[in-house]
């Protein structure tokens, strides 16, 4: 149930108001609620009950390391994407022995920094990766765990930027190349194969594109393994949506009812990555209205966060649900929500209907805990903005906000440019 309700025309989240919370941080903030992102992860990991699993939190949903730390504290593995995913699931106290290391284009430094850990799995998105980690398991003498992510070539009806599991897509090894794949990585002396592993892509609302991966793949299992290939993990990765605006998404459940009779043909322990689905209704990113102001026949309501705050609008037209933090008035206007930065494509939504609002009044962007602030930058040299947990009647910063410090922290003035061509 969503945490980010209304008592007396004021949103809550749990028992917080959010105006009490932007009364000490300020404007923008990420709020997120931890009871939310508790319930969603024992919601999907209770519906794989009947399977032998493991839930695997895709971090790069969302890498805060409170969420990281809550997650594991259940029992959750962490699906860690780049080296500094990594440091961070560490930090947060993730064991190793449930990490897995995925990513297209792993560097060298990567695969040297986490091989010193036992983890559970790296995912080998190409031949030429497997040699390149079995080369670097050598010199350290270890031996590499691989999980071979296939491309099943299934389209997840999503948006074009988030599917993933199309052959045109780049991640993977080509289904007609898997045995080729896993002959290969048996035959290097550094690697041990231990699973099979796929990702279609995110945001998917429908059970078909889960059912036919699972299908497909399951049969791959069964044909590796009879080949003698070691296939202890499956691995059906994340891609659970949430509902943003009047989706009707999946539940964890009805996933978990038509996928696994195929995975249990497998015999293997299943993996899966939700990430998404763990963090993304679980937050809110509260934005101050600065400015109003009409061209011609359209309203604008200029905020203060920007498309560096939430790219998702900007990047993929993607919809959020804007509410008035404080229901005062009924009357309803409809306008453009944009920000302060210097490019038409920043806003929030387009025309609009929200309630009347007037300079100073707050506004929550809904479902805006995945994919949110981790995807931030500074563009415009903006300050990136805080982030806050609730629980129950409490909240805690769980990340500052930036200073013009730290804006320049790592970059220097050169004194000797000079003018002279
Ligand atoms: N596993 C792998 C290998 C992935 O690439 C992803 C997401 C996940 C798991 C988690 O997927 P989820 O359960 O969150 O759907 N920035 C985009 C989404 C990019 C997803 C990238 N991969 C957005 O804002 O919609």
């Amino acid at each position: 149930m969503s945490q980010f309700l209304y008592r007396s025309r004021e949103m809550y989240c749990e028992n917080v108001p959010i105006s009490e919370i932007v009364n000490k941080v300020g404007s923008p903030v990420y709020i997120y609620s931890k009871k939310m992102i508790l319930e969603a992860y024992k919601e999907f990991d209770s519906a794989f009950s009947g399977i032998d699993h493991l839930v695997c939190y895709s971090m790069k949903a969302n890498s805060n390391m409170n969420i990281c730390k809550l997650l594991v504290n259940e029992g959750s593995g962490i699906d860690c994407n780049s080296g500094g995913e990594f440091y961070k699931a560490l930090k947060a106290g993730a064991d190793p022995s449930k990490i897995i290391f995925t990513g297209v284009g792993k560097t060298e430094e990567e695969i040297k920094y986490v091989i010193r850990y036992d983890i559970l799995m790296f995912k080998a998105e190409s031949r030429s990766e497997m040699r390149t980690i079995n080369a670097i398991a050598g010199e350290m003498g270890k031996k590499a765990p691989i999980g071979i992510r296939i491309n099943p070539d299934v389209n997840p009806k999503t948006h074009p930027y988030i599917s993933t599991g199309l052959a045109e897509n780049k991640f993977g090894i080509d289904s007609s190349m898997a045995f080729e794949a896993f002959d290969l990585a048996r035959s290097l002396p550094n690697l041990r194969v231990v699973g099979l592993d796929t990702h279609i892509g995110s945001q998917i609302t429908s059970l078909e594109p889960f059912v036919e991966t699972a299908a497909k793949m399951s049969k791959l299992a069964l044909e590796l393994k009879r080949e003698g290939h070691n296939i202890e993990h499956f691995d059906i990765g994340g891609g659970v949506g949430i509902k943003y605006n009047d989706e009707e998404p999946i539940t964890p459940a009805e996933l978990a009812a038509a996928i696994i009779p195929k995975l249990k043909t497998t015999g293997c322990k299943i993996i899966l990555e939700p990430g998404r689905f763990i963090a993304g209704s679980a937050g809110i990113l509260v934005t101050k209205v600065l400015y109003t102001k009409k061209h011609k026949n359209k309203n604008f309501l200029i905020v203060d966060a920007g498309m560096n705050d939430l790219i998702r609008p900007s990047l993929y037209d993607a919809y959020h649900k804007i509410k008035c933090v404080s229901l005062k008035k009924e009357e309803t206007i409809t306008a453009d929500i944009v920000g302060p930065v210097c490019e038409s494509g920043d806003f929030f939504a387009r025309n609009r209907e929200i309630c009347k609002c007037k300079q100073g009044d707050l506004l929550a962007i809904m479902s805006a805990g995945a994919y949110g602030f981790v995807m931030s930058s500074n563009y415009n040299s903006r300050l990136r903005v805080p982030e806050v947990f609730v629980d129950r009647d409490k909240f805690y910063i769980a990340r500052e906000r930036e200073t013009y410090e730290d804006l320049i922290a790592k970059e220097k003035i050169i004194e000797e440019l000079t003018l002279e061509l």
